[in-house]
């Protein structure tokens, strides 16, 4: 067993990096109070949250008070998509996604439909790429929003957002995108892009938990879910988050294009040396256009559950690509929506990196590799 943890499920959630937890605690510190109060305590913290609002509008080429903050990612794709569904009933009721978006986007749509609203899941080739031919086909007059995920969590896919956003946009619809994964790993320009609606969230970009935001563009048709103090411009209510917010804040400010191409090239180099090591391994999802961070492979005669319980018994920490509910392997709906057959579904493993991550942790992590490989191939299946 190492010693050392080896941590590479980033894409689940990412360590708070230091100098944002300094951020954070400085808030403690400055005494920073209700945003919403008008005495000093208050004034203070509004301001530190009017800092990291310019901060992330900055970063996606929006208007500060075009970003709304929340609890996370799944609060910011149910706002995003109810929000617009209830408030554009008048025009239509037909929302596009993806079958590949986060359970977030997938549950609240089958909600809408439950409540009157017609989804259409668009299918996606077996890189897991939307097609923007098929998309504008399945535009119609009702159709009042299109939602398709960023950068794929589970295969790294990143979509191809500049031809959807120009196909919504000419087609009078509005776009909004899940950049949970993508958001500082790759371009995001919500002008050039033409997006109406991007969800962020902190937590995967080494900032805290429990804090997110929507870009919601200004003039967007917009009803909001939580009614109360009519904070954020009464599109979200609710007392502020201060030390998150600020957290949120620096993690933006700190995230570094460097650390793209650096965990870009570790990302080649963790593929390259698997698929030289191990017979019969397989990269779910593109070479090119994939998330700087994103591997996942499967193993042929290993099942992912497998594999990824014995590296976390060696302190290596993955995450396999089907769930485990009781005795019954349920294989991922991404997995099986780019086209693979269930038991090649059950073998995904995906390994996420970071900024911290080491070229000597990956080389750690392949001779692991190699061995449990060659233990479960061992008796029946040499490849
Ligand atoms: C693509 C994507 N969207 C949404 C979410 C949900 O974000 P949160 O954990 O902040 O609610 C996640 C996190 O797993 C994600 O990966």
């Amino acid at each position: 067993m190492n010693n050392k943890k080896i941590y590479l499920d980033n894409a689940a959630t990412s360590k708070l990096d230091p100098e944002t937890r300094k951020g954070m605690l400085l808030c403690q510190d400055l005494e920073m109070m209700n945003a919403s109060s008008p005495h000093k305590l208050g004034v203070k913290a509004a301001k530190a949250i009017e800092k990291a609002r310019t901060i992330i509008a900055q970063k996606t080429n929006a208007y500060p008070k075009e970003i709304i903050f929340t609890s996370g990612g799944t609060e910011s794709n149910n706002l995003a998509i109810k929000g617009i569904a209830f408030a554009n009933i008048k025009k239509g009721n037909h929302i596009i996604t993806s079958k590949i978006e986060h359970p977030s986007v997938l549950e609240a749509t089958k909600w809408l439909k439950k409540h009157g609203f017609e989804i259409t899941y668009l299918p996606v080739d077996k890189e897991g790429f939307v097609d923007s031919i098929y998309l504008e086909r399945a535009i119609k007059k009702e159709t009042i929003l299109v939602s398709v995920i960023h950068g794929n969590n589970e295969i790294g896919t990143i979509e191809p957002i500049y031809e959807i956003g120009s196909i919504c946009r000419k087609r009078g619809v509005y776009f909004h995108i899940d950049a949970c994964q993508s958001f500082t790993k790759t371009d995001l320009d919500v002008k050039k892009y033409n997006l109406d609606l991007v969800t962020l969230n902190a937590h995967k970009i080494h900032g805290p938990k429990g804090v997110g935001a929507l870009y919601i563009r200004e003039g967007v048709r917009f009803d909001p879910l939580l009614h109360g103090g009519g904070q954020e411009r009464g599109f979200r209510s609710g007392t502020y988050n201060t030390e998150g917010i600020v957290g949120f804040g620096r993690a933006v400010e700190i995230a570094d294009e460097g650390d793209i191409k650096q965990m870009a090239k570790l990302r080649d180099y963790f593929i390259q040396k698997v698929q030289d090591s191990v017979m019969g391994v397989t990269l779910n999802g593109p070479r090119d256009n994939r998330l700087c961070n994103n591997i996942n492979l499967r193993f042929n005669s290993v099942s992912g559950q497998k594999l990824t319980r014995e590296l976390s018994e060696r302190n290596i920490f993955v995450s396999a690509g089907s769930a485990c509910l009781s005795t019954k392997l349920i294989p991922s709906h991404v997995l099986l929506a780019i086209g693979l057959k269930p038991e090649l579904a059950e073998g995904g493993v995906r390994f996420s990196l970071s900024k911290f991550t080491t070229i000597k942790e990956l080389n750690l992590v392949v001779e692991n590799i190699i061995e449990i490989v060659q233990k479960e191939r061992g008796v029946s299946c040499p490849e």
